[in-house]
């Protein structure tokens, strides 16, 4: 994939869709996320650096490289681990396709949110493989949009999800992987493989994760792809309006919406 592929882009809103995202699961996806032995993590797809910044200062013990293919969202992520004075980081740009670093290098690979937009995830991981040590530790955490469920349901709101869905699909990535992580991992020759499910759930008793988790990053998401979506002709102006809409009655005070992100461990032999 080169950076113009990319389904979600580089604008602005995105990066502060990711980092709301960041922020609104820390807790969920990251309570764990302590890498032993001290070490060297290569984090792999760092964006702006929206996890880099929650991961990093848990790890005061450990280095870490984190490569994007995109320089400029390197910048911001530069930015922003500057300004909160955390100092056990280097980025680069590199491709997860390319790497620039010796076999056996790393301790710990970190991946999150990178592969659902490669045509090639088997191959990602196997090439990250190779530049672990034996014994090193693989990170991977991915959504996957076909456990969006929410009140009131709604097949207007279904249709914008699908299109995201599709576009995603039309350029080579998959939205659905979370639940494939671990064939996956097994695949590229992992082994103690654990993967975990971390359910996001929200009402209106957690009015932070209705703003911050349905709002802000999976409707923001969905939202995304509009022009993508009418331009291919995978649906009209209207039908978007109104499942974007009924999007939305999903974060009203009567409403709810649940999601699952997955989270697997694996270690190379
Ligand atoms: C959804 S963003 C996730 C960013 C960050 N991990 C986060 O969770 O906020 C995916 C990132 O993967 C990067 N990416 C896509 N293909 C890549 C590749 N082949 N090698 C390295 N990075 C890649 C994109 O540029 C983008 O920054």
């Amino acid at each position: 994939m080169s950076s113009g592929d990319y389904v979600h882009g580089y604008s602005a809103t995105e990066s502060q869709r990711l980092s709301d995202q960041a922020n609104t699961l820390s807790g969920l996806l990251h309570y764990d996320s302590v890498f032993h032995p001290a070490g060297l993590v290569l984090e792999v797809g760092c964006g702006t650096g929206a996890q880099t910044v929650i991961v990093a200062p848990q790890n005061p013990q450990c280095d870490f490289i984190s490569i994007d293919i995109a320089g400029d969202s390197l910048i911001k992520a530069e930015k922003n681990i500057k300004n909160k004075g955390i100092r056990n980081v280097k980025f680069q740009v590199a491709d997860v396709f390319n790497l620039p670093f010796n076999e056996e290098s790393f301790d710990h690979v970190f991946v999150c949110f990178l592969l659902e937009h490669l045509q090639e995830p088997v191959r990602s991981l196997t090439l990250l493989k190779k530049v672990l040590k034996k014994g090193g530790t693989i990170t991977v955490i991915e959504g996957d949009h076909g456990s969006a469920y929410y009140y009131p349901r709604s097949s207007a709101a279904q249709a914008t999800i699908q299109c995201l869905i599709d576009v995603q699909a039309s350029l080579g990535g998959n939205s659905l992987i979370g639940r494939e992580l671990y064939p996956l991992l097994v695949a590229a020759g992992f082994g103690k493989i654990s993967v975990s499910p971390r359910i996001v759930y929200a009402d209106a008793s957690k009015p932070e994760m209705v703003d911050g988790f349905t709002r802000k990053t999976f409707i923001a998401m969905v939202e995304g792809v509009k022009e993508q979506a009418i331009n291919r002709g995978l649906i009209t102006e209207g039908e978007w309006g109104r499942g974007i809409a009924d999007l939305y009655r999903s974060a009203d005070s009567d409403g709810t919406f649940c999601y699952a992100f997955f989270k697997a461990l694996g270690k190379k032999p």
